[in-house]
């Protein structure tokens, strides 16, 4: 008697065509969508020990990168370009000609100063010459720095002056 009830709810189970649609659909998606999730599980699994050397050798290409930005940036600051100093620093006094100062653009008051070369002015800007103090003032600037302002001022006022190598160019080189 219970195998015929059995019998008889499982013959009963699909009754209209809506559920045979139904059942269909399922029989047919659900092996499916096991065989994905399957292979997703094993692919991501063999795919971890890659996944982790990527990453990992990610991490070793940009840290090398890194070191050297943070240690750039920590040794000296930023080394900043001449024009960004001279707006900074140097353009206070040299872009009004304030104290007496050779203005930025006047080739008349720079062609003179010009004479003593890049070494001559940036030893004078170093020390300071009458009004304006050492360095302008921005005594963390390093040689290099002070270097560059002037000869973005000095080529700003009619010089020609050529940028000094950067300094660890100069220290590799000895
Ligand atoms: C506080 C004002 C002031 C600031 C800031 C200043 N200067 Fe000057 N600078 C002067 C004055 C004044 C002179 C003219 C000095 C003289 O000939 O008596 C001068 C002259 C110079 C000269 C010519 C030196 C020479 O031997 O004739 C150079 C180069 C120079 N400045 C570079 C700079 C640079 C680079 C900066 C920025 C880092 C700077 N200055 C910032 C006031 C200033």
């Amino acid at each position: 008697m219970s195998a015929n009830d059995t019998a008889h709810e499982h013959e009963s189970f699909i009754k209209t065509p809506k559920q045979l649609v139904v059942v269909g659909v399922l029989a047919f998606v659900l092996p499916v969508s096991l065989i994905i999730m399957l292979a997703q599980f094993v692919l991501s699994t063999a795919g971890t020990d890659q996944a982790g050397a990527t990453s990992e050798a990610t991490m070793a290409r940009i840290k090398p990168v890194a070191e050297i930005t943070v240690a750039a940036a920590g040794a000296e600051g930023a080394v900043r370009t001449g024009e960004e100093i001279v707006k900074a620093v140097c353009s206070a006094c040299h872009a009004t000609g304030a104290a007496g100062a050779p203005k930025i653009g006047d080739k008349g008051a720079w062609g003179p100063r010009l004479a003593a070369g890049l070494n001559g002015l940036l030893q004078s800007a170093t020390k300071g010459k009458g009004a304006m103090p050492p360095k302008g003032g921005a005594t963390d600037l390093s040689d290099y720095e002070l270097a560059r302002a002037i000869v973005y001022m000095a080529n700003q006022s009619g010089g020609s002056l050529k940028e000094p190598p950067a300094p660890k160019a100069a220290a590799a080189k000895k």
